[in-house]
């Protein structure tokens, strides 16, 4: 048992016996945190700092998966959160608060005429394909980016166990930036598609033209064209990816950061198809829950008043320069990439003689956990991010590029990995 991660590692071991996987999330189990060097259980956070069950701090890099895009324990969403509690949470009629956040949804973001909520992402992802599929009267969908757990988007990927061939069939996968694998398809299934479904950005940038032939070919063909913004929305820019490259999609699902960690995602777009959302069945018992309503409400007000992706958008570039230049100056330009939009940036792991990219990542990210930076591999910035905070991150990165030559010029990480390598298991960007 690792002395600086006892409480965890316990914990761990409880969990695997009750739970499979001993999480619920993929990407805070096991499989994404290498064994013997990783916190697994937070005990309490605030703004973008983290505690683990053992009394580490960190500086979160993570940030709930992006959820938590204002900070953590922030006081005016806890606050109207608590006064909602305070009055009831699940009510047995429709609540004004959906009004409220729906209405502010429709200011903001370009596509919006209507929306319905939801829960989790996939919530809003999956209506989005029924409304797609209802408004065409189509079956097939092309994909490009992750979309959540359910059938129609994971029986595309390599984590299809115990989804139907029958439906697997229905979901085609194009690449990113690549006009011609995107043209391919839709050629392939000439008539037959509903909805074309997409990631705007992830980690790289949009190629000049790509998006708006995406936009041209699927308003020629009657696709629907729906962006998932799960993660964009609000964090590009107010209203989203789309907003930012001004391309407007029929259909958007937001997610994460709108509730600020509370749980809430949206489904918004043309009213011609939102319409239909009266046909098909979306519903759930949860769906108008009030307290993430309550933070989201409050969160909607600081991206459209407090310049919430000015800051993002600012500290990241800020972080993105300066990690650039200590690339540079390690001379690490063949080894390490630092790519994405400044609010969502992406640590990229080249490999080089005789160390693989994946040993690089796990040796990166034993290291960086030691010196108290949390992070998957990416920097998910929120509000509560200051420059001491990137100051940090920079410092951990500089430690941690004295040790990686160190490596390289050894051609091992043996020496140094305390851990098992983590093995790839589930690639979608
Ligand atoms: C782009 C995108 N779409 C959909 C989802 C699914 O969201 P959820 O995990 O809340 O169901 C995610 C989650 O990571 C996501 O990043």
């Amino acid at each position: 048992m690792s002395e600086r991660y006892v409480n965890s590692e316990k914990l761990l071991e409880r969990a695997v016996k009750a739970i499979p996987l001993g999480s619920q999330t993929f990407s805070k189990s096991v499989t994404q945190f290498p064994h013997g060097v990783s916190p697994y259980f937070a005990q309490n956070a605030k703004g973008a700092e983290l505690w683990d069950v053992d009394g580490n701090h960190y500086v979160d890099f993570i940030n709930g998966l992006l959820s938590v895009s204002i900070g953590y324990a922030d006081n005016e969403v806890n606050r109207a959160v608590k006064e909602q509690i305070d009055k009831g949470v699940t009510f047995s009629l429709s609540h004004e608060l959906e009004v409220e956040v729906a209405e502010k949804l429709i200011k903001l973001v370009p596509c919006a005429e209507m929306v319905r909520f939801g829960k989790n992402g996939t919530d809003s992802t999956s209506a989005a394909i029924r409304l797609a599929r209802a408004y065409t009267k189509k079956d097939m969908v092309l994909v490009c980016g992750y979309h959540g757990w359910q059938d129609w988007y994971i029986g595309s990927t390599t984590r299809n166990l115990g989804v139907p061939e029958v439906t697997q069939s229905l979901t085609k996968v194009f690449k990113y930036n690549d006009v011609d694998s995107f043209d391919e398809l839709v050629k392939q299934f000439k008539g037959q598609i509903a909805a074309v479904i997409m990631e705007p950005m992830n980690i790289e940038y949009p190629k000049q033209g790509f998006l708006e032939h995406i936009r041209e070919v699927t308003a020629e063909e009657g696709i629907v064209l729906v962006f998932d913004e799960t993660i964009t929305g609000c964090r590009f820019s107010k209203g989203g990816a789309q907003e930012l490259f001004d391309v407007t999609p029929d259909l958007a699902t937001f997610g994460k950061g709108i509730g600020n960690g509370f749980p809430l995602s949206a489904v918004m777009g043309k009213q011609k198809i939102m319409q239909l959302m009266e046909d098909i069945f979306y519903s759930g018992t949860f769906a108008g829950e009030t307290s993430s309503l309550a933070a989201a409400s409050v969160v909607l007000d600081k991206v459209m008043n407090a310049d919430v992706c000015g800051h993002l958008e600012r500290l990241g570039t800020e972080l993105k320069d300066q990690l650039n230049k200590l690339i540079a100056r390690y001379n690490l330009a063949d080894v390490v990439d630092c790519v994405g939009h400044p609010s969502w940036s992406f640590i990229v792991f080249k490999g080089a003689d005789n160390i693989t990219p994946f040993e690089m990542k796990t040796l990166y990210m034993q290291e960086m956990f030691k010196s108290g930076i949390l992070t998957l591999g990416t920097h998910n910035l929120s509000f509560s991010h200051n420059a001491v905070h990137i100051a940090q991150l920079l410092k951990s990165y500089e430690q941690f590029f004295e040790l990686l030559k160190e490596c390289i010029a050894k051609q091992t990480v043996e020496n140094v990995l305390d851990c098992e390598v983590l093995v790839p298991l589930f690639k979608v960007r």
